[in-house]
């Protein structure tokens, strides 16, 4: 309940004219924001819509649905799913299927889920190892940290972290617990790295134990495939990615509209793909909107169109 929340504190929308603009084509069409969050980005595709628009709102954390429900529910236009992503296909009622024009993902977490030092995802807040967007199932950062064995909990933070010293990491993890809270695993990896590389190398880990604990690539390669038979021929899909991870797999998938970006020919080797990235070299904020909102300077935008079924 939002009475019990401290504040809602607000979140930015990252690129929001360009992500917008490119995203709405139809304003009668049917929309989805996948991650709805402070019901930014869906305020102003509600703006874009005629009457007949509608706007399906997804996001797994409650709080973020009671914010932009606050914003948005008045409007008969938007419908509020709670679920996550990477079931999209199911979270939406089937005679949309096939018929949507539009479909927007801003990946990853809000400000407000940062700053909320009780969700722990901060390293710079004190709170409990948790880090779960949603409530429905999974790992917590407390089993990540304290329960994992070497080889796992190494392996993601070199891949999910892009960290070097992870061999290093891992080690100090595993040798300094039990680990309660962020602060504790905040001091570990401050202990160890010198203090110029803190803020990177804390940000990387705690990246690292977020993807590990939502499953976040995993959703956003589901997202990506269950989209080909939500969207209607003509419709884009606009993706925000955060870090070269995510955009690598929205980069192959636009490409090729599989996962392994994987090129499929015709007998006349003619490229075959039923999805077509609109913007070869990624789209990414600018300095103005960087120097405003400091969050968005990670951010890269992709689009990309699904195939008419005559081409
Ligand atoms: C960057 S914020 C979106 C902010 C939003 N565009 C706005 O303008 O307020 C990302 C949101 O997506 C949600 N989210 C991330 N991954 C998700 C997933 N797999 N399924 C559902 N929601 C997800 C998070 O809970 C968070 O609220």
């Amino acid at each position: 309940m939002i009475a019990e929340m401290t504040t809602y504190y607000e979140h930015i929308p990252v690129m929001l004219n360009e992500t917008t603009e490119a995203l709405v084509t139809d304003a009668d069409g049917i929309y989805i924001d996948g991650t709805l969050g402070g019901g930014g980005h869906s305020e102003r595709i509600l703006s874009l819509l005629s009457e007949k628009g509608q706007l399906y709102g997804i996001d797994q954390d409650d709080e973020a649905l009671e914010a932009a429900g606050e914003r948005l529910n008045h409007d008969p236009r938007f419908y509020p799913i709670k679920g996550n992503f990477g079931y999209l296909s199911t979270l939406l009622p089937p005679q949309i299927h096939g018929q949507v024009a539009g479909i927007l993902l801003d990946l990853g977490v809000s400000t407000h889920q940062i700053k909320e030092g009780e969700r722990g995802f901060s390293f710079q807040e004190d709170g409990p190892l948790d880090m779960r967007m949603g409530n429905l199932s999974g790992v917590t950062a407390y089993q990540v940290v304290n329960e994992y064995d070497y080889e796992p909990l190494k392996n993601l933070i070199f891949h999910y972290g892009e960290e070097r010293a992870s061999r290093e990491i891992a080690k100090e993890i595993i040798a300094a617990r039990p680990i309660e809270t962020t602060g504790d695993l905040a001091k570990v990896i401050r202990s160890m790295v010198p203090e110029r590389f803190a803020v990177k190398t804390l940000a990387r880990v705690f990246q690292a134990i977020r993807i590990e604990v939502n499953r976040e690539l995993k959703m956003l390669e589901e997202v990506l495939v269950q989209s080909l038979d939500l969207l209607k021929p003509g419709g884009r899909i606009v993706v925000l990615s955060y870090h070269s991870l995510e955009d690598r797999i929205v980069k192959h998938f636009f490409r090729s509209g599989n996962l392994e970006g994987k090129i499929e020919k015709d007998f006349y080797g003619n490229p075959l793909s039923p999805i077509n990235a609109l913007n070869k070299q990624v789209i990414t904020p600018s300095k103005e909107e960087v120097n405003n909102n400091p969050a968005a300077r990670s951010a890269k935008m992709r689009v990309a169109e699904k195939v008419a079924e005559d081409n």
